[in-house]
């Protein structure tokens, strides 16, 4: 029996899975593999590039005929790249990290669901009253951008009792079946899943990056400004993002004003291993579900794979109760 939810109602999708709008990773490609196989995909907007969003809305519009949407990067988006995104005629649209509501009113005429991500039980509360249709609760154990704050277990049922009726999906450490069995047992109606899908095929992440993604483990994660430092991204307060570790972080953590002294130099040394695929300087943003992710599978697998062991959990979960308890375990 598949699962519904107002996630899968709001779209008619098969599964409750929303995957991440991830900056230069979840390009058309995989957006229109995660929809074309039953759950929303949504484009990695990220900085609002305009030649980037205008070649990979083209490919998520032409490879698929089922829902999908884009995100943003709320404190670095402007009218003109939310105006630009809504001229492909998304069906969801994704903002995070800072104040959305110059641009709900575009989102809300264009017809489109407003989906805003929150890091608090205090910004839920604000992404309800700006208008969201769905509002994701990341948790700390998020990779990329999200704040150093809320861990997903308590942080979910928290929003959804903060924000009811409005739907929550759960973010930040979800990567198999079972995390998503246990987002909907927290009251979320789905989840928005990242890391897990930067190593699928369709991902636009390098595969050296996908390789590093399979042989880590989520202690290898560590939540730091120095990649925003070195790239001249100036995230405001209270954003960090979750990465590998790797020989950069480990020199210039907790040494960002020596970094910022030898930033010419070392901005070009970053910009050249970045080109190169080099991850030991690069970095590879990362959830801490990475313990989870052993294989690069195509999307659409990928999805099916997760939505299915979902679905097998929930019915196995009546066995918990009584004198079926024996058979859960
Ligand atoms: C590689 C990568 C890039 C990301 N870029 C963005 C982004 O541009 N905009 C955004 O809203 N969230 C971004 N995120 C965060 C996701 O929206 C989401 O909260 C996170 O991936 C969920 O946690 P998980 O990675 O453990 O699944 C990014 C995450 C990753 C892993």
């Amino acid at each position: 029996m598949p699962i519904r939810t107002a996630l899968t109602r709001a779209f008619g999708l098969e599964y409750p899975v929303v995957s991440a709008p991830m900056a230069q990773v979840s390009g058309g490609r995989l957006a229109a593999a995660v929809s074309g196989a039953g759950g929303l995909g949504l484009v990695g907007g990220g900085y609002g590039d305009p030649d980037w969003l205008r070649t990979e809305l083209a490919v998520v519009r032409s490879e698929t005929e089922r829902p999908w949407g884009v995100g943003l990067i709320t404190w670095h988006a402007t009218r003109e790249t939310v105006e630009l995104a809504l001229s492909y005629e998304p069906s969801a649209f994704m903002l995070s990290f800072g104040d959305p509501r110059p641009y709900v009113p575009a989102i809300k005429e264009a017809g489109c669901a407003l989906i805003l991500q929150v890091q608090s039980v205090e910004d839920a509360r604000a992404a309800a009253e700006a208008g969201a249709d769905f509002i994701v609760a990341q948790g700390t154990e998020a990779g990329g951008h999200g704040a150093d704050a809320r861990s997903t277990l308590p942080l979910v049922p928290a929003a959804v009792d903060a924000v009811s009726p409005t739907p929550v999906l759960a973010a930040g450490g979800i990567a198999d079946g079972r995390g998503l069995a246990a987002a909907l047992m927290l009251g979320a109606e789905g989840a928005l899943v990242g890391t897990r899908f930067y190593a699928s095929a369709e991902s636009s992440g390098h595969e050296r990056a996908k390789e590093r993604l399979v042989g880590a483990s989520g202690g290898d994660t560590r939540r730091t400004r120095v990649f925003d430092v070195v790239r001249g991204q100036g995230w405001p307060e209270p954003y960090t993002g979750r990465a590998l570790v790797n020989p950069f972080l480990e020199r210039w953590d907790g040494r960002e004003d020596d970094l910022i002294a030898a930033l010419d130099d070392e901005a070009r040394a970053f910009r050249e291993a970045s080109a190169s695929g080099d991850f030991d300087t690069a970095m590879v943003w990362s959830g801490e579900g990475t313990d989870l992710i052993r294989d690069v599978p195509a999307a659409a697998a990928l999805l099916r794979r997760m939505g299915e062991e979902a679905e097998d959990r929930l019915r196995s979960a009546r066995g918990f109760l009584g004198e079926d308890s024996e058979k859960a375990r």
